[in-house]
């Protein structure tokens, strides 16, 4: 069941309408609904119930405290690429022997962090990153659960910004230096060698590359065995794709079932890393047509979310559908739909065929769950936007809109300019 639709011309997430959330709290703001996030999740983790298996959801799509404690209520794991979101997920009370660690530029505060915690497994990125975690783990007197990484040279499909299992992508360890770094790391004391782990892109919409890489793990994990270093996990990451527009891509049952049959007989603990499947579609963004104007060869929608708020169309040309709030019989316009930045690649859509909005009009923006307030920023000094989620017949502000006196908060001034000035 689909928790944003019409009833009577009107924009509702599950029961509440959109136009009423607008009213009270301004725009623009990301709208969740707890029914599709909580939905996605059992989807996705039903699907892989008939195996070892756990998902760590991955926090760079959506880490908003309220979000990360819904996953976490529900037994989710997590997986992670900064201290930062360790911390907000054991904030959000997520058990650490259910979280992963990512990344090709761990810092060693974060390394330590991660072990103090306790985590599940690092997915080690590098040589380097292996002797470097093994140390910190002997200073610290622990022993280090690890993953390599390993770069399949998989062609994801997918916006060359987010595929990253490609020789030429910074992830990962190359499947032949890998089994190397596998040898390396066996010796190394301080760490215990638990899994093998991939992650070849984003908004991946076959399941050709995923069995692809999948084939060739399974190739290094019984060399591995066969050399006496016995993997215990396998680790697929995340990466199945949603649909924005008119994609096609493999449902979460058929995507388990490929993995699935694969294993068979591998005696494997799996872990999956989904993040956009989960909340991509769980999410929009609503924002104001502030203006309209027409130039000589095109319409503009000037709205009042820009790229700050909503970075994808800009950054990868992504698309989003759009919707105006209320519904009504009206002409189609072609129009490119911008932000109030001074850029011209400030837009959230281009040359879309879209229902005529007008000044003061609320849009919403589609699938914008994922990536979406991960990836704001204050550019331009503009305010991130505010965050609801809503739960059958309520709405809950989960972060307030920013203020002009957060935007300064942590700034100092010098005293060599608060000094009385010198006149020269
Ligand atoms: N695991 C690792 C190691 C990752 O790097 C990622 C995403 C995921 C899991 C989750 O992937 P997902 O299931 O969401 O596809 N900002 C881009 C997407 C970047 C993805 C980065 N890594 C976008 O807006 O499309």
């Amino acid at each position: 069941m689909h928790h944003f639709k019409y009833k009577e011309n009107e924009l509702h997430c599950e029961d509440v309408p959109v136009c009423k959330i607008a009213e009270e709290v301004g725009t623009p703001f990301y709208l969740y609904s707890h029914a599709t996030l909580a939905r996605h999740y059992h989807v996705f983790s039903n699907a892989f119930k008939e195996m070892d298996s756990l998902v760590c959801y991955s926090a760079k799509a959506n880490s908003s405290y309220a979000v990360l404690k819904l996953f976490a209520d529900l037994g989710s794991g997590l997986d992670i690429v900064s201290g930062g979101e360790l911390f907000r997920g054991l904030k959000a009370g997520f058990k650490p022997e259910k979280i992963v660690y990512s990344g090709v530029g761990k810092r060693i505060d974060e390394i330590d962090y991660a072990l103090e915690s306790g985590i599940l497994a690092f997915n080690v990125e590098s040589l380097e990153e292996l002797e470097v975690i093994n140390s910190r783990a002997a200073a610290m007197n622990k022993i280090a659960p690890v993953a390599i990484r390993v770069n399949p040279n998989v062609d994801p499909k997918t916006h060359p910004y987010i595929s990253t299992g490609l020789k030429k992508n910074k992830f990962g360890i190359e499947a032949d230096a890998a089994i190397e770094a596998y040898i390396i790391a066996q010796d190394l004391v301080n760490l215990d060698i638990t899994g093998i782990d991939c992650h070849i892109g984003s908004q991946i919409i076959q399941a050709q590359p995923f069995e692809d890489a999948l084939e060739s793990l399974k190739d290094m994990i019984l060399e591995l065995r066969g050399m006496g270093i016995n993997i215990r996990h396998l680790d697929m990451g995340g990466g199945l794709g949603i649909i924005y527009n008119e994609e096609t891509p493999p449902l979460p049952d058929e995507y388990a079932a490929g993995i699935i049959s694969s294993l068979k007989g591998m005696n494997l603990k799996l872990i999956l890393e989904p993040g956009r499947v989960i909340v991509g579609n769980a999410g929009i963004l609503v924002s104001k047509v502030l203006y309209r104007k027409s130039g000589e060869i095109k319409d503009f929608v000037i709205a009042d979310a820009g790229m700050n708020d909503l970075a994808r169309p800009s950054m990868y040309g992504a698309y989003h559908g759009v919707q105006p709030v209320v519904s009504s019989d009206r002409r189609t316009i072609v129009a490119d739909i911008v932000g109030p930045i001074c850029e011209s690649g400030d837009f959230l859509a281009t040359d879309r065929k879209m229902p005529d909005v007008k000044q003061g009009e609320l849009i919403a923006l589609m699938s914008a769950g994922a990536y979406g307030y991960t990836m704001a920023s204050n550019y331009c000094s503009r305010l991130k936007p505010a965050e609801i989620m809503v739960k059958g017949n309520q709405f809950h502000v989960i972060r307030k809109r920013q203020s002009y006196d957060d935007l300064v908060a942590g700034e100092s001034i010098p005293s060599f300019l608060t000094d009385p000035p010198r006149h020269l």
